[in-house]
């Protein structure tokens, strides 16, 4: 069994054969969009902000972010193109307002083609999916690749040091592994790598969506 369905072959040519763009990414498609953009709001992003959006699928975020922030300022990176671009097609009103050259796949965080002078970068109920060794990757790269970045913003699942190995459930009753999607990692470890990487490092506890929280972290020099 793939610890992912994301990494299952022929993942997202079946799902986007079947029309299923949104469930693709989780569904609940407005609520969560509204709430993507309230968060970002409450942390100081800015229409003038640079935006990176790591791991956009069919721009949940997207559709809404793209015509709030000054035209120009949205780049957008995930493992499936073909995802990013029928989210483009159908979900995006004002499509001059966004070059489709801008969605780049991406699937190891290595940002290529994105600009340097990105300001905030968020990835959305990305390392939800992914083991913590993806979240190491990103927080290093995005340290190196991106060095007028303000903050980075990022979504995990917590589990309690002493209940780590097990299953945990989550307050909105999700029930997170270990060792599979949706991974949960510990809050230790999180902060280990941010601060290895290079950056200051909080953890918000707003309820996100199916128990998420939002991490923040932001480069130290
Ligand atoms: C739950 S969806 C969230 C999508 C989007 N952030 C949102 O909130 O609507 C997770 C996304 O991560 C993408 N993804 C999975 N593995 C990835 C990787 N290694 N690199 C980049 N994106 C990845 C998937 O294609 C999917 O679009």
């Amino acid at each position: 069994m793939a610890i992912s369905p994301y990494l299952k072959l022929g993942f997202y040519e079946d799902a986007l054969a079947k029309g299923r763009h949104r469930d693709i990414v989780g569904g609940r498609w407005d609520e969560t969009g509204r709430i993507q953009m309230r968060m970002l709001e409450e942390v100081g992003v800015r229409p003038s902000d640079r935006f990176l959006d790591i791991g956009a699928g069919s721009l949940r975020l997207g559709c809404r972010l793209v015509p709030w922030l000054e035209a120009g300022n949205y780049w957008a990176t995930d493992a499936s193109r073909d995802l990013m671009l029928r989210g483009y097609e159908l979900e995006l009103a004002d499509k001059p307002r966004l070059d489709p050259a801008r969605l780049i796949e991406d699937a190891d965080f290595a940002f290529p083609g994105i600009p340097e002078d990105i300001d905030v970068a968020l990835a959305f109920a990305v390392f939800t999916h992914l083991p913590l060794a993806s979240l190491a990757a990103a927080l290093h790269s995005a340290h190196k690749r991106l060095p007028h970045l303000r903050m980075l913003l990022f979504t995990v699942f917590l589990a309690p040091a002493d209940g780590f190995a097990q299953s945990h459930r989550q307050k909105d009753g999700v029930v997170t592994h270990p060792d599979r999607t949706p991974f949960h990692f510990r809050e230790a470890d999180v902060t280990r790598l941010a601060h290895e990487a290079g950056f200051s490092f909080e953890v918000r506890s707003d309820r996100l969506p199916r128990g998420q929280v939002l991490c923040i972290a932001r480069p130290k020099d």
